[in-house]
């Protein structure tokens, strides 16, 4: 009894991880009020961050694994893919990869846009180095709103680029136009979880708009008026706990002062969920939003 009343007098004292998380993003929050913007991630180490933080993760093998079984099930014949913000072509090449496995001669073609200049280096490398004489690949080294294409594609992807483009709605009406009749536009981005409500405090302005999140993208396919045939979340893990500096800056999308990486620490072991091992981990959810060129 009297045991029972300490341990309801310790509960009640200690606050739950939710509460003890919203108050140091508020922590903060009112760190950041104010302050000159936290500089923003160079491009020359961005990719190099970037696949340190997806080792981390099970979440691009989620999304290999989903857009692997969309592609599998659209036909057998030539096939054109536009990926904007194709990054290192990682995830491109794998699924490029996956396609020439499944359908040995069946002609690819791979474009990709991509700002930074070192990144499309290694999307084209990359495909290259498939040695798949069917798979085409050649990249534009610019922003979406920037690039002019003269071909039509069966399927236009962002997989984690949206949160850049200057203006959500008239990107994906640039994306819907690319499309061949009956092709299909796929979305991929963060909702503001726990991970992102960081992003949101500490990330620099992109190009004078912050970073658009899974409710800004579902909200421009409402207001362009395309209609989502399918929009699901893959519940992914990252395991932050102990990562390097480097990959911290890559989870909060800023450069962190010395000052800032502990709390943004505390922060990451208070959202911190346990995973299948017993580990800790912290969610890492993606949406997927699909919308076809009728
Ligand atoms: C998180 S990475 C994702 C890379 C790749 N899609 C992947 O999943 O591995 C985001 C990419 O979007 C690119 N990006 C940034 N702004 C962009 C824009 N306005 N248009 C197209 N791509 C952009 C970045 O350079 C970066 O390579």
């Amino acid at each position: 009894m009297c045991r029972g009343s300490l341990d309801l007098v310790t509960s009640l004292a200690t606050p739950p991880p939710t509460e003890i998380a919203a108050d140091l993003l508020d922590d903060l929050r009112t760190a950041r009020r104010g302050a000159v913007a936290l500089p923003a991630l160079e491009p020359a180490t961005y990719a190099r961050d970037h696949a340190a933080f997806e080792l981390l993760s099970d979440q691009r093998g989620l999304i290999a694994g989903h857009l692997a079984g969309r592609l599998a099930g659209m036909g057998d014949g030539p096939l054109s893919i536009l990926s904007v913000g194709c990054g290192d072509g990682s995830l491109d090449a794998r699924l490029a990869a996956g396609l020439v496995a499944a359908a040995p001669g069946r002609p690819v073609r791979y474009v990709g846009v991509e700002p930074w200049e070192g990144s499309a280096a290694l999307f084209v490398e990359r495909m290259s180095s498939l040695d798949a004489p069917e798979v085409s690949a050649e990249v534009h080294v610019a922003a979406f709103a920037d690039v002019s294409l003269d071909e039509m594609f069966d399927v236009v992807v962002f997989v984690h680029s949206m949160y850049y483009v200057a203006d959500v709605g008239t990107a994906l009406r640039a994306a819907l136009a690319l499309l061949r009749p009956g092709g299909e536009l796929w979305v991929l981005n963060a909702p503001k979880a726990a991970l992102n409500a960081l992003v949101d405090v500490l990330a620099p302005p992109q190009e004078n708009h912050r970073q658009w999140f899974s409710a800004d993208v579902g909200e421009a396919f409402a207001d362009v008026g395309i209609i989502l045939e399918e929009a699901v979340t893959l519940d992914a893990l990252v395991d932050l706990l102990a990562t390097t500096d480097e990959v911290l800056d890559f989870a909060v999308q800023a450069r962190l002062t010395p000052e800032l990486r502990d709390p943004v620490r505390a922060y990451l072991r208070a959202v911190a969920v346990p995973a299948r091992d017993g580990s800790s981990r912290v969610p890492h959810p993606v949406d997927v939003f699909r919308a076809i060129r009728h």
